[in-house]
């Protein structure tokens, strides 16, 4: 069975960059969310990223138009039942995640393959919670999503033979390039890439260094296309401090636990980019 009508769930920064890269390869998407007020942010989401791509002259408004118009946006679930695939990418709250499946199980045809898009939950989990968790798969992609290459496909014990690979087929066909990588928090990016982010801010709260030495130091020494703490912010710092909480959880290493900045600064609803002010922003 080919994907050709996707389903993406919650269009918040990682929802809507996802609906655009599947729009963009041609693929009828139907975006849900919960209520009118996070649709219009959605669909705002989905008008700024083509926006800035038609101001750049790399969209044609022809083309824009045919992407957004592929494009399908409801708060109703039920709009799903038909898709081939649906792709998860609501708050990284396992509760809401293994509801959702839940409900999504409930509602979609029996072939329709279920994905989640979670940084560092487990995959199990959430399939568990399923009549059909030989079709729930991890399909991790990472922000900015139009332009991140990656795609994590994330198999179970028991995910269906030849899925995998079914996703990572598609996943070249969106023009990124998978990575199959097993059930673990964090997966391999964030189980690599959150502790360094993580020791960042311990540098930061122990006065070794300065907020902008730190970034400047890992772009010019290690050419990073950003330091740490502006890629914090752009990940969302809610997200970071859910992420090593898991990865904690997992490993019980005292490097996992999440800098206590961290959890100030989200207790503060400081949460990066997505609020308008993280460790920069406002200033
Ligand atoms: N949405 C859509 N397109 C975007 C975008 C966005 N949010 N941000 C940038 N772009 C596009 C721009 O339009 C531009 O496209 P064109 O080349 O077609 O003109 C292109 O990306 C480059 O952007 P800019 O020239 O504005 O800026 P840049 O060269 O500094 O690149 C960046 C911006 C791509 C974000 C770059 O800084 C970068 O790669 N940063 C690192 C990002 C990263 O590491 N992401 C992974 C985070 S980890 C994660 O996501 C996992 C998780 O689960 C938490």
């Amino acid at each position: 069975m080919a994907f050709e009508k996707v389903g993406v769930v919650g269009l918040g920064t990682m929802g809507a960059g996802i609906a655009e890269v599947f729009a963009r390869a041609g693929i009828r998407v139907i975006g849900v969310e919960a209520d009118p007020e996070a649709l219009a942010r959605g669909r705002g989401h989905l008008e700024r990223s083509t926006g800035r791509a038609l101001d750049k002259g790399r969209l044609s408004a022809e083309e824009r138009a045919a992407i957004l118009g592929r494009i399908t946006l409801t708060t109703a679930r039920e709009d799903l039942a038909d898709a081939d695939l649906v792709v998860e990418a609501i708050p990284e709250i396992l509760e809401y995640k293994i509801a959702l499946f839940a409900d999504l199980d409930r509602i979609c045809k029996p072939d329709t393959v279920l994905a989640t898009n979670t940084s560092s939950l487990s995959v199990t989990a959430v399939a568990a919670a399923t009549g059909r968790p030989g079709r729930v798969i991890g399909m991790h992609f990472f922000n900015p999503a139009p332009v991140m290459k990656l795609v994590e496909v994330v198999g179970t014990v028991m995910t269906d033979e030849g899925l995998p690979e079914r996703i990572a087929e598609l996943s070249r066909a969106l023009g990124k390039t998978p990575v199959v990588v097993g059930d673990r928090a964090g997966f391999v990016v964030n189980r690599l890439l959150l502790p360094y982010l993580n020791q960042a801010a311990m540098l930061l709260e122990r006065g070794v260094a300065a907020r902008d030495d730190v970034d400047t130091a890992m772009r010019k020494g290690v050419g990073l296309p950003m330091g740490p703490f502006a890629l914090l912010d752009l990940i969302g710092l809610d997200t970071s401090y859910e992420v090593m909480g898991v990865l904690f959880d997992e490993t019980r290493s005292p490097r996992h636990a999440p800098a206590p900045v961290l959890r100030e600064l989200v207790t503060a609803g400081l949460l990066g980019r997505k609020s308008g002010r993280g460790f920069h922003g406002e200033e």
